[in-house]
Parts: structure tokens; C-alpha cells; sequence
């Protein structure tokens, strides 16, 4: 299964909001529609929503009517803008549209220009898929036989350009013939947990059980849990890290129980020009997600609602952070993470 595919001239991805359910894949050779499809979760997860930002720029040069190459430029650089205001807070996908954006800097006609970003976002989504792999090698060396490990929101394939960033450590323990067990959070309002990180784990033939979020305290300290490890949006330079809405209460849960708490993700996921988690910018979604569960209504019409997308774990919550270089301790400092052009060269 691939969430996303370049065509040569379209893009094929799947529509999350549909799963379980329906597996229904959306063909398209229109930017606009790839913006639309970040903004309501079709896409999501911050590796998957840079790689599809790239393809979706690419789609816009391809597109453009601009003849010369200044004004493809000047018409990348506007749709760049434009599928930068989709989502805040995953720095994945600022850093995939400044790639483009770089890639489209010195050709000196539109039609390299034209060959130069589909190419860039190509290479973009395979360095991700290959990262993937990487951090699932990397973390699952932390993996012991046996474990039973939390997780939460949704990390696997349908979140990134390969098998995941904390669900590829999972799912690469299990392919290493370790015996695991996993409780998936369903991540409320949005429930990426129950609906796709179950689905993507029974596939793998994984043992799965979903918990309410609420739950996962409790389960901590009535039954067992030998270590919890999640995804990241963006993490700043010292380390603190900004992840799907109930990962810091996961995190201050896990160090009441003294259970290792790891982050996973792909050094595109770290932003060293962000100090600290105070300054990453926090998605506020619509309160519809929250007052609605598929379609019906669940609370007073009126209701004040607050629904951040996205929290903020302190760098002294988090054990390690395992990235496709490495696994990192503490104490963070993120300041010599590998330029762009490094990343590319690897
Ligand atoms: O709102 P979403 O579904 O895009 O949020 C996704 C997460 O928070 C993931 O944990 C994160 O992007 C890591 S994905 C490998």
C-alpha cells in the first residue's frame, strides 16, 4: 500500500478520511486539490504531507502557462506560498517546498525548470522512504523481545513516504522475528489511531489493541508497558517536540511509570531554527472536529471549544530521539543537523 505515487504528470494517493472503510484513491493533476487534501486530513502526518506538498508543486510547474522561466519561477514561488498556508506546525512540509522552490532556482528554461522540480520531489519522496527504513533499524535495536509498547496518533506508511517513522520500529521488531504487542491510542477527535494505525497494524498481523486515550495512564499502571514511542511534527533544537495532541500527557505518564519514552523521526522533522517548543507554531483545528464524531453532533450547539492539533513533550520527557542517523540522548542540541544539500546527498 502507497499513500501517495507520481504518475509522471498526476498523483495518485489515498484518501485517509475514508479509512477503515473504503480504500478510495484520488487521481489528480492539480495542485489545488492536493492543498485541499492536506487541509481536511486526506493526506496527514508530517513526512507525507512534505512529500505531497513537493509533488504538489510540481504538479503546479507542470501546470503553469508561464513560458519563460522567471515567471514559472514567480509562479512556483506563489503556489509555494499557497500550499505553505495548509498546515502549521509539521516543518516537513516548509522544508519540501524550499527544496522545490531551490531545485527551480537555476535552470535556465521552463521546461528544465519543468524537469528539475519533478525530479527534486521525486528524489524527496524516495530519501523519505529510505529514512524510514533507517529509523525503523535504528529503534528497533531499543526493542526488546516481548515488548508491549504504546503508541500513538498514526506513524506507519499512511503517514510518511515508506513504512513509517515509530510504527516502522514496530513493524521492523516484527519482521526481526521479535514477539510484540502494541496499544494504539485512537487519538481523539481526529481518531488516526483508531482507524489507521489498527488497520495498518492488523495488516502487518501485529497484535493491536486500541484504547481510548484516556486510558493509556491506566494501562500503564495496571497491566504493562515497556516503553512508548510516537512520532514528531517538528522538534526544536533542544529537543522538545511537538506531536499529535496527547503525546505530552503520554510523556508525563510514561516518566510517573519510568517507562522509556522515544521519539521517532526523520531528521526532515527537526527544525534547529526553532529554539525551543514554545516557539513551534500549534495548529488550532475547527471545532467541528471536536463537537461532531462522524457527521453527528456530540455537544451543545454553542459550546466554547479549544482544539490545538498538536502539543508540545519537554526534551526532559523524552528518553531518546531516534532519527534515520541515529539515536540521540539527551541533552538535545539539534544545531548541526545536516543541511538540505547534505540530506540530499546521502
Ligand atoms: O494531524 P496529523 O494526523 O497530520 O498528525 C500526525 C501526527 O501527529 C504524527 O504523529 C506525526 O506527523 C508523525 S507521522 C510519522
Amino acid at each position: 500500500m502507497k499513500a501517495i505515487e507520481w504518475l509522471g504528470g498526476r498523483v495518485r494517493f489515498i484518501d485517509q478520511t475514508k479509512l477503515p472503510g473504503e480504500e478510495t484513491y484520488i487521481e489528480t493533476a492539480d495542485y489545488r486539490v492536493i492543498g485541499e487534501a492536506i487541509v481536511s486530513l486526506r493526506i496527514r502526518g508530517a513526512p507525507l504531507i512534505g512529500i505531497s506538498a513537493a509533488y504538489g508543486l510540481a504538479l503546479g510547474a507542470l501546470g503553469s502557462r508561464a513560458v519563460g522561466p522567471d515567471d514559472l519561477r514567480s509562479d512556483i514561488r506563489r503556489i509555494s506560498t499557497e500550499l505553505g498556508r495548509t498546515r502549521p506546525t509539521a516543518v516537513n512540509l516548509f522544508r519540501a517546498l524550499r527544496r522545490i522552490e531551490d531545485a527551480a532556482a537555476t535552470p535556465d528554461s521552463a521546461g528544465r525548470i519543468r524537469a528539475a522540480v519533478v525530479a527534486e520531489a521525486v528524489a524527496f519522496h524516495l530519501e523519505d522512504e529510505a529514512m524510514c527504513r533507517r529509523i525503523g533499524e535504528n529503534g528497533a535495536r531499543l526493542v526488546p523481545d516481548g515488548a508491549i509498547i504504546l503508541t500513538h496518533c498514526n506513524t506507519g506508511a499512511l503517514a510518511t513516504g515508506g513504512a513509517g517513522t515509530a510504527q516502522s520500529i514496530i513493524t521492523t521488531a516484527h519482521r526481526d522475528g521479535k514477539s510484540v504487542r502494541v496499544y494504539a491510542t485512537e487519538t481523539r477527535p481526529a481518531l488516526q489511531g483508531a482507524r489507521l494505525t489498527t488497520w495498518e497494524l492488523m495488516r502487518e498481523g501485529i497484535d493491536v489493541t486500541l484504547i481510548t486515550d484516556g486510558t493509556a495512564a491506566s494501562v500503564m499502571n495496571r497491566l504493562h508497558i515497556d516503553l512508548v514511542v510516537v512520532g514528531a511534527d517538528r522538534i526544536a533544537a533542544n529537543g522538545d517536540t511537538a506531536n499529535k495532541i496527547g503525546t505530552y500527557s503520554l510523556a508525563l505518564a510514561a516518566r510517573h511509570h519510568g517507562i522509556p519514552f522515544y521519539v521517532a523521526a526523520p531528521t526532515t522533522t527537526i527544525d534547529p531554527a526553532v529554539a525551543s517548543g514554545d516557539l513551534i507554531p500549534i495548529e488550532e483545528r475547527s471545532p467541528g472536529e471536536v463537537v461532531e464524531g462522524f457527521g453527528k453532533r456530540i455537544a451543545p450547539e454553542g459550546v466554547r471549544v479549544y482544539a490545538p492539533a498538536f502539543d508540545v513533550t519537554p526534551a526532559a520527557l523524552i528518553t531518546a530521539i531516534i532519527t534515520e542517523g541515529e539515536v540521540t540522548y539527551p541533552p538535545y542540541n539539534f544545531v548541526n543537523v545536516p543541511s538540505i544539500q547534505e540530506q540530499r546527498n546521502r
